[in-house]
């Protein structure tokens, strides 16, 4: 063959790797409102980045069909000009199922991500292991499963979900660090609608079995639920933009015009006078962070805890903070595990944290205690003693008994820990400690509830202030509200250079 035909042989065998699983699969793909696999990536990468890799791919059974790239595409390019790299499962083929040689692209391309130390992000639209190549596909999907943990730490893992995602299809993702999925597209489950069907007995839609609100809301599997997949592959984008591409390397710092000094009068006056009144601690964040820009994480799931990303004086930090307008901002077992995994991420990637703690303390019930708040309120803990990165606290309203203690105290190497004057720091709340401390003298007072309500008020204005922690040393100051944004980006400015360490050991024994 001459040069030339062996050039038009390949630009034709290229061509007809671009068709995917051809031309009326795309076409329902569409009719779906969903995008194909490399329209995905040109979505998501920087414009003509892409590079691929293994296009020419097939599977390896003798006499079954074989497509190029056998449902996957990947490669790698840039967002922002930083490298990534991305796979792409695609639903026309096979329906995105994961056979051998599908999964060998991806192992390699999380081998290369790995060695590289670059993000790795995956679009997921998978029917799960490929039926037909049975055993094989199960052994492709653990090789993945591996890298997965074996990356986990290392690189930034994203996941966005993009279709009806099925049996080993979701396992990967739940191993990633962040999972996004588009509403009304996309679904997760280990099996799906007609499995649970023949062995419960329970009729379930996808939507309500495993839809991006389900897995938002209910489950916390999910950590965005978006409404297309432009928004979602943009969220991604936005995501990585406070993340280092390494656990060796700092989170990029940006050019910042937001004063570092800027002070804000209306946190003085956010804190109502009534101790039982919520305000809104997501209007705190605004006013303290860069440009009032907040990131949030996970927002539909546990809204009594705030989890997110923002920036400092132009540095990326990690925010938790509680929500008192949500069940008043206490932690239960969802608010602890969401943070817990958080602030666990945070510290893998060099990301500082900052928490702004109002916390009536751990939620009190039967339903609670017997599903282990125990064990999942000290996952928080444990995450919050384990983290060595920079780590500042402002206390604005309560910090009460446990949740003191868990919400990055002093005595768990915060390195700086702030108050508000309108700080309530005790065992616990005044009625909650005026019932149990004087009991007995409410009981035989002639008048009771005047007797209550006179020592409520006695313990509140004795115990339920700043100052005795302050005195302790437990915290470093007592600070205006409207000072908050100037004092924590000079500490963490402080704390920038920072190096703590966990004794030598494989890892710890986090109680999962
Ligand atoms: C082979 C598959 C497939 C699979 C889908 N297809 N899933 N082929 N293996 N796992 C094929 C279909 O046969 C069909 O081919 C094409 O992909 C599109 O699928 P449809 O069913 O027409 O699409 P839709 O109606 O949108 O339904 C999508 C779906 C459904 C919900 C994903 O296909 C489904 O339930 N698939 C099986 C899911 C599953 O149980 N997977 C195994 C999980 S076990 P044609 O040629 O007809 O168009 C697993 C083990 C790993 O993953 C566990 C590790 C922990």
């Amino acid at each position: 063959m001459s040069l030339d035909g062996k050039m038009m042989e390949l630009r034709a065998m290229r061509e007809q790797a671009l068709m995917g699983g051809g031309q009326k699969r795309v076409d329902q793909q569409h009719a779906k409102g969903k995008y194909t696999a490399r329209e995905r990536i040109d979505l998501l990468l920087d414009e003509g980045s892409f590079q691929e890799l293994g296009m020419f791919v097939t599977q390896h059974n003798p006499g079954e069909q074989s497509i190029f790239g056998d449902g996957v595409v990947t490669g790698y390019g840039t967002i922002d000009g930083r490298l990534v790299y991305v796979f792409s499962q695609d639903f026309t083929v096979f329906g995105g199922s994961l056979g051998e040689a599908h999964a060998e692209k991806i192992v390699r391309l999380q081998d290369m991500a790995l060695k590289n130390g670059a993000p790795i992000i995956g679009l997921n639209d998978s029917g799960g292991a490929r039926i037909q190549e049975g055993v094989i596909s199960l052994g492709g999907y653990a090789d993945i499963f591996l890298r997965n943990t074996l990356a986990s730490g290392v690189i930034p893992q994203i996941s966005s979900i993009m279709g009806p995602c099925a049996g080993g299809a979701v396992y990967s993702p739940a191993l990633t660090d962040f999972t996004v999925m588009v509403k009304d597209t996309s679904y997760m489950f280990v099996t799906g609608p007609d499995v649970v069907r023949a062995v419960t007995h329970e009729d379930v839609s996808f939507e309500t079995l495993g839809g991006a609100m389900l897995h938002n809301t209910a489950s916390g599997v999910a950590h965005f639920a978006c409404n297309s997949e432009e928004e979602a592959v943009n969220s991604i984008r936005v995501l990585l933009s406070f993340l280092p591409q390494n656990n060796a390397e700092d989170p990029p710092r940006r050019a910042v015009t937001d004063s570092p000094l800027r002070a804000e009068t209306e946190l003085d006056t956010i804190v109502p006078d009534n101790p039982n009144k919520p305000y809104d601690m997501k209007q705190v964040i605004k006013l303290i962070v860069d440009d009032g820009d907040f990131f949030q994480v996970q927002e539909h799931f546990a809204p009594n805890i705030i989890i997110g990303f923002a920036r400092m004086n132009g540095r990326p930090i990690g925010i938790v903070a509680q929500q008192p307008m949500a069940l008043a901002g206490v932690l239960d077992i969802d608010a602890s595990v969401k943070a817990a995994r958080f602030v666990r991420f945070c510290d893998c990637f060099n990301v500082p944290l900052l928490t702004l703690e109002d916390v009536p303390g751990f939620l009190p019930g039967v339903g609670q205690e017997h599903s282990g708040i125990i064990r999942h309120g000290a996952k928080l803990l444990y995450a919050y003693c384990e983290a060595t990165v920079p780590k500042i606290t402002v206390i604005t309203r309560k910090a009460y008994g446990g949740a003191y203690c868990v919400m990055n105290s002093k005595h768990v190497r915060g390195d700086l820990n702030f108050a508000w004057p309108t700080a309530e720091i005790a065992v616990m709340g005044s009625d909650g400690a005026v019932n149990v401390i004087a009991r007995d003298e409410i009981a035989k007072s002639a008048d009771p509830e005047a007797t209550r309500a006179k020592l409520v008020a006695e313990y509140r204005e004795k115990y339920a202030n700043p100052y005795i922690a302050a005195a302790r040393g437990y915290v470093d100051d007592v600070i205006e509200p409207r000072l908050t944004r100037a004092r924590v980006i000079s500490g963490f400015e402080m704390l920038q250079n920072k190096r703590d360490s966990l004794p030598p050991k494989k890892h710890g024994n986090i109680p999962l």
